[in-house]
């Protein structure tokens, strides 16, 4: 039941403020300034005692995986990285008593991150679970981990729960971070930011209208390019597959400091970047690399916290607490893919040649 949209993708996308508060609910502790995560099965002590985080997943759930590993780093200054599942498996990885491995998934049944947590769990690592499907293979075979609640999510291509799985590992983070350093002030701010959330992800769903009008104006791209820096660069990556799956435009991310590396030589006004330009402590490094890409006169659709002047196109989302931004940076580019695609005519909730459960190998 499409409950009165046009496409399963459309309704997700739609869903995202319920969803947040799902996640959300029943979880904040505002006595301690914490979060309770019934599932996590790890104790003050064990936590503590964590001196690193490798996070594994695929697709939209790898890079959700990326903002969570940066979330982490910020909030409990644990060093934390995220890797594709496969890549993991195939290169015999060093296996470390002192590291958590977390295992991310929609589904749940991802051949590649199910044989990753097969492999931790025989060589004896501790592997938490961040899943949205309950009861599915990887939620039964990690130790423990953090439900993501998102619900149904039927359309091939990830949106709610990609939101709702950054969402978690923020929950996580905080966790964490206030059994380890975060202060109760620090703990204080980002329970704040991640109440605000439903209500400013409503606004930018409000603003559907608009960015459906510059997704027009774009769709008749042969490849685009997306930008972004640190917390925006895995807001990048997710915004060109969401593009690249459903329109099937050719699409490219790269962190903003890399475009002098190389992909400069590519800037032309027939290649659109999309850059991702929040207002942090990397606002002036971001201003510059538009005005990089100016100077070869390549067209720019920022998505950002106020109009950027060397933009052609600015979609503005409201300001969260820094850590929590991408989160909201997302959203607009998933209408941004909705809307190009939808000009194109493609079939959004059944891309070619993809699958939503990917159980082979
Ligand atoms: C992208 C997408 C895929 C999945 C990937 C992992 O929109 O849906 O990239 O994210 O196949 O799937 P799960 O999260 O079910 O393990």
């Amino acid at each position: 039941d499409m409950g009165g949209h046009d496409t399963y993708m459309h309704k997700e996308i739609s869903e995202q403020a319920e969803a947040v508060d799902r996640v959300l609910r029943g979880r904040i502790d505002d006595r301690f300034s914490t979060v309770h995560l019934g599932g996590l099965n790890l104790d003050a002590r064990e936590a503590r005692g964590v001196r690193r985080i490798k996070i594994l997943g695929c697709g939209t759930s790898y890079h959700a995986g990326l903002i969570g590993a940066g979330l982490i780093e910020s909030l409990a200054r644990i060093p934390a990285d995220a890797e594709p599942a496969s890549e993991f498996r195939y290169r015999n990885p060093v296996v470390d008593p002192d590291t958590l491995y977390i295992a991310v998934s929609q589904s749940g049944e991802t051949y590649d991150v199910l044989a990753a947590v097969q492999e931790l769990k025989r060589k004896g690592a501790r592997v938490l679970g961040v899943v949205n499907v309950v009861g599915s293979a990887i939620a039964r075979e990690t130790d423990g981990g953090v439900y993501v609640h998102a619900g149904p999510e039927v359309c091939v291509v990830s949106t709610k729960c990609f939101t709702n799985t950054v969402v978690s590992f923020a929950l996580l983070a905080l966790h964490l971070g206030r059994i380890r350093d975060l202060s109760v002030a620090d703990g204080r701010r980002i329970i704040a930011g991640l109440r605000r959330l439903p209500e400013q992800i409503a606004e930018i769903l409000q603003t559907e209208a608009d960015i459906k009008k510059v997704a027009e104006e774009y769709a008749d791209a042969k490849s685009m390019m997306f930008i972004g820096r640190v917390r925006g660069y895995p807001v990048a990556l997710e915004a060109s597959l969401k593009l690249k799956e459903i329109s099937y435009i050719h699409a490219e991310a790269y962190p903003a400091s890399e475009l002098k590396h190389g992909p400069l030589a590519l800037i032309e006004p027939a290649l659109p970047t999309v850059a991702i330009v929040p207002d942090d402590d990397l606002l002036e490094k971001n201003r510059a690399a538009l005005e990089e890409i100016k100077a070869r006169s390549g067209r720019i659709l920022a998505v950002a916290h106020q109009e950027q002047p060397k933009a052609d196109q600015t979609i503005v989302v409201p300001k969260n607490e820094t850590e929590l931004d991408p989160i909201l940076l997302g959203i607009p580019l998933q209408l941004l893919a909705y809307h190009t695609a939808l000009a194109l005519g493609r079939d959004i909730d059944k891309p070619r040649n993809l699958a939503k459960s990917v159980t082979v190998e």
